[in-house]
């Protein structure tokens, strides 16, 4: 007898995959959103290349489905990732979030992916692409640090950048404790954008290398 009153009553969770090679609190912060009804998404698996990462462990212990794919049990980097892409593809996502991945994924592996691709990058893109990169901003003398959250296209954190949170970097300290700082910011940098996804106030189309029509980023409160 009550009609939905809008159509984002309706809305199905947006399935989402997670690629996870580390500790996995990016993935952690995720699920915790989404158990505490504040991320209208549904888990629908999460792979990584570390069988023993805690990101796996995180997943096999709150029943998410997981699989590990070791790299040294395929011929090359290619087959590695189209392998990667085919079992991510078998749950049937919406989109992939990369939380952590700490691998380079091919052109075969970006053009295998079922879905759009998004990537948590801990700097100022296109500030500071690549690893290190919180040791990298102190030696250059940043003011100011952060992360992005990103499409991932055939450019190594080159793709269109979707969100940003920045810190002011703090006089005398070190890569770890900026680090430190950096990632309490990625947590709900990542849950806002993955809800504006959700939401449609980001809409990205087709596959990984589609464009992104992107509404402003006025609704996301990344402060
Ligand atoms: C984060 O700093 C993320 O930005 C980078 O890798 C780290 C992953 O951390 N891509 P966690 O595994 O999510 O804790």
């Amino acid at each position: 007898m009550n009609a939905p009153s809008s159509p984002e009553a309706v809305r199905p969770p947006l399935r989402v995959a997670v690629l996870a090679s580390g500790r996995g609190s990016n993935l952690q912060a995720l699920h915790r959103a989404q158990t505490e009804g504040r991320l209208p998404i549904a888990l629908v698996g999460v792979f990584s290349d570390k069988p023993g990462s805690g990101a796996v462990a995180y997943a096999r212990a709150h029943g998410l489905p997981a699989a590990a794919l070791l790299p040294s049990d395929f011929p090359d980097r290619e087959a590695f990732d189209v392998a990667l892409m085919q079992a991510v593809a078998a749950t049937r996502p919406e989109l992939i979030v990369c939380a952590g991945f700490m691998r380079i994924i091919s052109k075969a592996g970006i053009r295998a992916a079922p879905c759009p691709m998004i990537n948590i990058h801990p700097s100022l893109l296109p500030k500071f692409p690549g690893l290190h990169t919180h040791a990298r901003a102190l030696a250059a003398g940043e003011h100011e640090h952060g992360a992005s959250v990103h499409l991932v296209d055939e450019v190594l954190d080159g793709g269109r950048v979707l969100a940003q949170a920045r810190v002011p970097v703090q006089a005398g300290e070190d890569p770890s404790q900026l680090a430190e700082r950096v990632l309490s910011r990625e947590h709900p940098l990542l849950i806002a954008t993955v809800r504006a996804i959700a939401d449609g106030r980001i809409r990205l189309q087709g596959d990984a290398s589609a464009r992104v029509s992107w509404l402003g980023d006025d609704d996301l409160d990344l402060e």
